[in-house]
């Protein structure tokens, strides 16, 4: 019976997906090389993980309109992670325990198991007050059709924890158990919990992994752990730590007690478009984030979800990035090496020193980098001025003095506002590096060897933008910038 209703409503899903897409591909807002849906409204990416020679992003995912509501999982695979086939809906509400009207099938994420692809998820169900969250799992042969596990649910909210505060289950694979992460929240503070298992359907309590001590916010959203070069990451999406959205923190993790000790705390984006981050490792080894490219309403900076809604779709992807560890135990996150194959028509400059203007390339859909010689440099701030066309533009400026980033929105695009910033740690640098990357919805900003990273939504209709660097007074000294054509 229930396989049947699963089926409908994928069916349904379907219908409405193939009634619309050809409009909405039409769009003048539509991406060119960032991960979108077809049609409708997308948020967190869910299920990140290589399988089977192809990436396969799942994605929350309302097949129905272009604003947030009754989730399903979209699916999607790529041999690159820049162009997308998209596969029949994964999931869709259909059981008591994934089908509140305002809620349906949240995040989670994939892992292999006896051959199966299994999809570990959130499931909401109403209960006349509220939601009730719990962890449910979905399997799959062939890596396309899912069905629910029928032992659903698997893990219940434990005592203290709110129904409403326990979701996003990110699981993985350790010798012979596996592992799950969870966000929560308790008594007004956000916790991780971990769970172990040794078949994916039976549960037990392992630990409170890590915990906000007040300055991380009342709960995690989408939490995951992993491993780089012997140390831990634990990586949340804070709600009620102000404008700190996406944080990441690096420690030593336990598996015996099952606790994460922090030793250092970062943040993943310090853009106002980057939330919900989930890693997964390739076959090449890489540990790589997707996130999803816009934010909520409770964040202080939220405006709203941009003008895209117009055109029946809402929400894309960041360019995936492959997380590194650095000695000093900062991340760097750099965009995935493929996006340097689709770079054509570039432009390489040197050595340069600029006392009023420079150009650094022409249009919306680019790659630039470039590298600023501080030892040379005398301009106590630049700014660059992007996607300049009439009287839009977005102004970014490098405070070198105060040592802070400006991503000004306030005259982007007659759309957005606000303006968010960066620290910029530049005491013993006699460098800076700054890469920018452009779509028609977004403009990406990695700084500092991709530790300072800072994403935001910048929408345009026009092809012929200017984009420059603009120094008030003194010179800055650029040794060399090279800039391409994407898309
Ligand atoms: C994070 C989030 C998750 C939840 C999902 C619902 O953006 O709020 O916590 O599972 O989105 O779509």
């Amino acid at each position: 019976m229930s396989e049947k209703v699963l089926k409908e409503a994928i069916e349904k899903a379907q219908r409405e997906i193939d009634k619309m897409k050809n409009v909405t591909s039409e769009g003048v807002h539509r991406q060119k090389y960032h991960f979108m849906a077809q049609t409708g409204w997308i948020n967190d990416p869910n299920g990140l993980i290589f399988y089977k020679g192809k990436y396969h992003f799942f994605y929350q995912y309302n097949p129905y309109g272009s604003f947030w509501d009754y989730m399903h999982w979209g699916h999607a695979v790529s041999d690159d992670m820049l162009s997308w086939e998209y596969l029949p809906v994964a999931l869709a509400p259909s059981e008591d325990y994934d089908n509140h009207p305002k809620g349906g099938c949240f995040s989670g994420s994939a892992v292999v198991h006896d051959d199966k692809l299994w999809l570990i998820y959130t499931g909401t169900a109403y209960d006349g007050k509220g939601y009730v969250q719990t962890q449910n799992a979905a399997y799959s042969e062939d890596g396309i059709t899912f069905k629910k596990y029928e032992g659903n649910p698997l893990i219940k909210a434990p005592e203290g924890v709110p129904g409403d505060l326990f979701r996003d289950p990110y699981v993985w694979k350790h010798g012979d158990s596996f592992y799950m992460v969870l966000g929560a929240g308790r008594n007004g503070m956000a916790q991780a919990l971990l769970y172990r298992s040794e078949n994916l359907t039976k549960w037990e309590f392992v630990n409170v992994l890590a915990q906000s001590r007040g300055e991380w916010g009342f709960m995690w959203e989408c939490p995951s752990l992993f491993e780089l070069d012997g140390k831990y990451v634990l990586s949340v999406s804070p709600m009620g730590a102000g404008e700190r959205t996406c944080v990441y923190m690096v420690g030593d993790f336990s598996y015996e007690t099952g606790i994460f000790v922090p030793q250092y705390t970062g943040e993943i984006d310090w853009g106002f478009h980057y939330y919900a981050p989930q890693p997964f490792k390739d076959e090449k080894g890489r540990t790589i984030m997707a996130a999803w490219a816009n934010c909520w309403d409770w964040m202080p900076f939220f405006k709203d979800w941009g003008p895209t809604y117009k055109e029946n779709w809402c929400g894309f992807y960041n360019i995936p990035r492959v997380v590194t560890l650095n000695e000093d135990m900062t991340l760097s996150m750099k965009p995935i090496e493929e996006i340097e194959a689709a770079r054509h028509d570039g432009k390489v400059q040197e050595n340069i020193s600029v006392k009023d203007s420079l150009d650094i390339v022409k249009g919306y859909c680019y790659d630039a980098e470039m590298e600023i010689d501080l030892d040379r440099t005398d301009a106590e701030s630049f700014t660059l001025i992007l996607r300049r066309d009439g009287c839009f533009k977005t102004a970014v400026t490098y405070d070198l003095k105060a040592q802070e980033i400006r991503f000004d929105l306030t005259d982007s695009d007659g759309w957005s506002s606000g303006v968010a910033r960066a620290p910029l740690y530049l005491e013993d640098s006699t460098k800076l590096d700054i890469r920018i990357l452009s779509d028609r919805s977004s403009i990406e900003l990695f700084n500092d060897e991709y530790r300072t990273n800072m994403s935001c939504n910048v929408y345009t209709v026009g092809e012929d933008e200017d984009n420059l660097l603009k120094v008030e007074k003194g010179q800055v000294y650029i040794s060399s910038l090279r800039a391409y054509q994407l898309g």
